[in-house]
């Protein structure tokens, strides 16, 4: 089926973890086409910074503090936009990652990520879906889910950040299949090593796989690929698309290449935490 393209100009509706990294850069994306937002995070500075510079772009934004791991955050997002005419975007994007050896990982850790990457991410979709279905007209609404890389080739010492990941990647696509004849276009965009906040605890890099591309490049290729129609953005690396074809050919070979630097790659993440 060819893919039909999306109008991203004029979009209105919510960014999570819109003060800083990706959901900064993806908000004055949309700022520049004339968006209206409601951004989303914890820390009031880096949103109102976020706010500044869309309206420096020529879009308008709000703020909302909430941390979206906690009881009543989807509701106050929601009564945000309950006076909203049209809401037609929500960009799950706000995520966490710890990462190291599982027996190793605590409780709370891995708790904090199921929360952030996956819970979250599904109950604000939830609450938000009528008013999303209500506001596509011949424009569809759209539903962004900042997946990763790693729900394509589950990296070891990332195995709960993939299980949330993958876990979000699912999610998008059986609700693309539900929301067939809704108006609503789900799309999933799986970043590979992005230079970001989130990456500055980590110590891998090209020789373990791990070259990070600039945040700039990365948003640029998804805003033209989620332009397009497109519904799986993969914005990896080309040696990482390599290993993302042998896993689905032949994934005991990427086990295989992965097994001489376990320790070197061990040793390099272990620091890596966003939590
Ligand atoms: N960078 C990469 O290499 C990479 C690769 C693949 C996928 N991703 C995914 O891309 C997304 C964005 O990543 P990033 O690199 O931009 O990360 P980042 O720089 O760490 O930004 C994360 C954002 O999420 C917000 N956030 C964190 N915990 C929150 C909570 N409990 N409630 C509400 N907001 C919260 C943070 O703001 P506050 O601290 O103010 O809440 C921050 O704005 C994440 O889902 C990440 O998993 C990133």
């Amino acid at each position: 089926m060819e893919l039909k393209p999306l109008e991203l100009s004029n979009r209105r509706g919510v960014i999570t973890g819109a003060g800083q990294g990706i959901g900064r850069a993806l908000a004055l994306e949309f700022g520049r086409r004339g968006g209206h937002l409601l951004l989303v995070g914890r820390r009031l500075d880096t949103l109102t910074e976020t706010a500044r510079l869309v309206a420096a772009e020529g879009g308008t934004a709000q703020v909302l503090v909430a941390d979206l791991t906690l009881d009543g955050a989807v509701e106050r997002i929601a009564q945000a936009l309950a006076t909203w005419e049209t809401v037609d975007l929500l960009v799950n994007n706000a995520g966490n990652v710890r990462a190291g050896r599982l027996e190793l990982s605590s409780d709370a850790d891995v708790r904090s990520m199921i929360d952030l990457n996956l819970t979250a991410p599904i109950l604000l979709t939830k609450a938000l879906i009528p008013a999303l279905r209500r506001g596509a007209t011949e424009r569809r609404s759209i539903i962004l889910n900042v997946s990763s890389g790693i729900a394509m080739v589950a990296i070891p010492f990332y195995a709960v950040y993939a299980a949330t990941k993958s876990g979000l990647s699912q999610f998008g696509e059986a609700l693309r299949r539900e929301s067939i004849g809704t108006g609503v276009h789900v799309a999933t965009v799986y970043p590979g090593a992005t230079d970001t906040a989130m990456m500055t605890s980590q110590n891998a890099g090209d020789e373990l796989g791990w070259g990070r591309r600039p945040l700039e490049e990365v948003i640029t290729e998804l805003m033209v690929a989620l332009a397009a129609g497109v519904y799986e953005i993969n914005t990896a690396t080309e040696s990482r698309r390599v290993m993302q074809q042998l896993n689905i050919t032949d994934p005991l070979a990427v086990d295989d290449a992965l097994a001489p630097s376990l320790e070197a790659l061990e040793l390099a993440v272990r620091d890596h935490r966003s939590i």
